[in-house]
């Protein structure tokens, strides 16, 4: 939708009085670092070009209704500043979590709001609620003049999550949403929040999105029962190592003192991580000095991890990265994101683009009768505000 479509959305469920405000945040998509946010260690997201955008008036009460064009069926959903706890209608606790997470840092909402949502992020797995998180952090730090900074929004989206939501996440993609630059990829140590900005400029090649149509919810999934496993490792690492996080390990040290850690599952998490994060800072050296063979040799590699080690995938994102890395011009392909589902990011060469999306989307169509949805990755910018 263009602005004047937001605009004229929002009005014809709201009225036209008062001043009326846009803001867009984007979805994001991991090309490397998966799973080791949330053990210190480094990710590699870009956000995407594609987002939720949320159109608003201030009211005057208390209360907050809710609209999205997407799921129009519910209606107007209203609730109030005073009653900030989770509710049943499920994509509302986004904006709810987000209003309680700043309330908790100090930073208080005092007077209500009408809220059209909008998003056109393709999918699941691409993070659409860490987007609607940020396009709310975004909206109430521009009306109420709150001291924070994109990352602080970051912060209270992940915080939502967490102690809201109860959806165990690090800080990934909420910081990409907030903090994606055209473009760019960032680069992110997780454990400090230092980032740069790495130019995706794949020369002579695309980096290749595909949807694999098979919906995940990481609340239900086994994202939690990961961290714990995570947890668990690093509890028997440290009867025997001095270490913080998994992913502050050198690879060499894990090999050393592994054997502390007893259950056989949380070794192998444990290995993902480790390697996962060795990985990573070498794939964004690679990328620096454009060797994308490498670069997608490091794909590989972690999404044969995420399958065996980590166990986060499943047959329909198996069979998509199996018939990706048999087409003609691919360096690389791999699952994207939480995982069970969602996405998958493949690099192929710009002559091979057209024949990859037809021959992927056939044989995956006839192999698992989903379709998928193919499309060159764009590389947006953070939360803002549109008009
Ligand atoms: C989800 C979480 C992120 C991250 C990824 C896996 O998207 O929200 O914090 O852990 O999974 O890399």
């Amino acid at each position: 939708m263009t602005n004047e479509e937001l605009r004229e959305g929002f009005i014809k469920i709201y009225g036209d009085e008062g001043e009326i405000r846009g803001y867009m945040s984007p979805g994001r998509v991991n090309l490397i670092g998966e799973h080791i946010d949330y053990n210190g260690g480094h990710v590699f997201p870009c956000a995407l070009k594609n987002g939720n955008y949320a159109v608003v008036r201030k009211r005057d009460d208390r209360k907050l209704r809710f609209y999205s064009a997407n799921y129009h069926k519910g209606g107007v959903y209203e609730t109030s500043l005073d009653d900030l706890r989770k509710h049943d209608y499920s994509w509302t606790n986004y904006p709810l979590g987000v209003i309680w997470a700043l309330k908790e840092k100090g930073f208080e909402v005092t007077h209500g709001f009408d809220i059209y949502i909008w998003g056109n992020i393709p999918g699941s797995g691409l993070s659409s609620s860490a987007a609607m998180e940020v396009v709310i952090g975004t909206m109430l730090k521009d009306y109420f003049d709150f001291d924070i900074t994109p990352i602080d929004i970051a912060l209270a989206g992940q915080r939502a999550e967490n102690d809201f939501i109860g959806m165990n996440c690090g800080i990934m993609d909420q910081f990409a949403s907030a903090m994606g630059k055209e473009n760019k990829a960032i680069f992110l140590d997780c454990a400090t929040l230092d980032y740069q900005y790495v130019p995706l400029d794949l020369k002579g090649y695309k980096i290749i999105v595909s949807n694999s149509n098979k919906p995940h919810s990481l609340v239900t999934s086994h994202y939690n029962d990961r961290r714990k496993e995570c947890e668990q490792a690093l509890a028997d690492l440290q009867s025997v190592v001095k270490v913080d996080a998994l992913c502050h390990l050198t690879v060499a040290q894990f090999e050393q003192y592994k054997s502390a850690i007893k259950d056989e599952f949380c070794l192998r998490r444990a290995k993902h991580a480790v390697y996962e994060e060795e990985r990573t800072k070498e794939a964004v050296e690679a990328l620096k000095r454009d060797d994308l063979v490498t670069f997608g040799r490091l794909l590989n590699e972690s999404g044969d991890s995420l399958k065996y080690d980590y166990d986060a995938t499943c047959f329909e994102i198996d069979t998509l990265v199996e018939l990706a890395r048999k087409q003609a011009g691919v360096l690389g392909s791999r699952e994207t994101g939480g995982g069970w589902g969602g996405n998958t990011v493949s690099i192929v060469k710009d002559e091979d683009v057209a024949s990859f999306k037809a021959n992927v989307s056939k044989s995956y169509k006839a192999i698992t009768g989903l379709d998928t949805s193919i499309y060159e990755l764009e590389v947006g910018e953070g939360g803002r505000r549109l008009f």
